[in-house]
């Protein structure tokens, strides 16, 4: 039953799987019904996924998985680069069979108050994290990276603002990313700048809203065991306010962190 004991906020439900479909060569999405879970989950949250076909076929550990789409009508969606056997097993899941999620889980995104523009700079699947940012209230623009053309998801993304750079033309180099994100800091502030999946991408936005004086948050990936807060397995070093290095969870305090107090993976 997708409902959570009374008082608490996460809860393990067995979903029915909607849609399952390959997106491009090396992603996958699905999408389950998930009504409860849907209401209570927060843009930059994740979900502790049971990786099992529907032969029972998968890993033990549960993977994490950001919510990449929350549905109005009760449904989640996961975004997956299938690169592994947890991946691979969920993406063996067809319509009707059974996802079992526990979530939602972490802390997601916070906005500053009035924010009216963010931009969003993500690699790869890392989109799927930053995309349910778009209708969340601000204007996103959004910079893509990725290998080539192919392995974009513009569409998935869902912005209908947003500069597309790759690996296979260049326009995807540090330097060229740098060039463009002043450029459009000159031309339109953002409020706030989000970003995921690329450790050279957030150093490079991390300098630059600090020269800029944009507020920014970065949500950070890590294997995990438990997901719940419990193991320490999943623990990076994150600047307190005074700049010590404190090891933080990224299943419970993160996975989203504050730009200027993240650090280097
Ligand atoms: C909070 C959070 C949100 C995530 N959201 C997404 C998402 O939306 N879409 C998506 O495709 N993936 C996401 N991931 C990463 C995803 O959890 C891993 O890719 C997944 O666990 C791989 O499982 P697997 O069994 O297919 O591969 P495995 O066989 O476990 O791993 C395949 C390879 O990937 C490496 N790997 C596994 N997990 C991670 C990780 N967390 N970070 C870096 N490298 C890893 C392994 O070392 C190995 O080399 C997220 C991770 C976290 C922590
Ligand atoms: S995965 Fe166990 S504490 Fe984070």
């Amino acid at each position: 039953m997708d409902t959570a004991p009374s008082g608490f906020a996460i809860a393990q439900v067995a979903c029915p799987v909607l849609e399952s479909a390959p997106v491009g060569g090396r992603y996958h999405r699905l999408v389950v019904a998930a009504p409860g879970l849907a209401a209570r989950t927060r843009p930059g949250q994740f979900c502790h996924l049971l990786c099992r076909d529907a032969g029972g076929n998968g890993p033990f550990l549960r993977r994490p998985m950001s919510v990449w789409r929350i549905g109005a009508d009760g449904t989640l969606g996961f975004l997956l680069h299938v690169k592994g056997r947890g991946t691979a097993a969920l993406a063996r899941l067809r319509p009707g069979n059974a996802l079992d999620v526990v979530g939602p889980l972490g802390n997601g995104f916070s906005l500053p108050a009035g924010a009216r523009r963010v931009l969003v700079l993500a690699r790869g699947v890392g989109l799927a994290t930053l995309a349910p940012l778009v209708g969340s209230g601000p204007a996103v623009h959004a910079v893509l990276s990725a290998r080539a053309p192919e392995d974009l998801m513009a569409a998935e993304f869902g912005a209908s603002s947003f500069d597309a750079v790759f690996d296979s033309d260049g326009s995807s180099s540090p330097a060229a990313v740098e060039a463009l994100l002043r450029r459009r800091f000159e031309r339109e502030r953002p409020d706030a700048v989000f970003t995921c999946g690329s450790n050279r991408l957030f150093l490079l936005l991390q300098r630059l809203a600090a020269e800029y004086g944009i507020l920014g948050q970065v949500a950070l990936e890590q294997q995990m065991g438990c997901g719940l807060g419990m193991c320490f397995c999943c623990v990076r070093d994150i600047r307190d306010e005074d700049g010590h290095v404190t090891h933080q969870r990224v299943c419970r305090e993160g996975p989203v962190f504050d730009l200027q107090r993240a650090m280097s993976w």
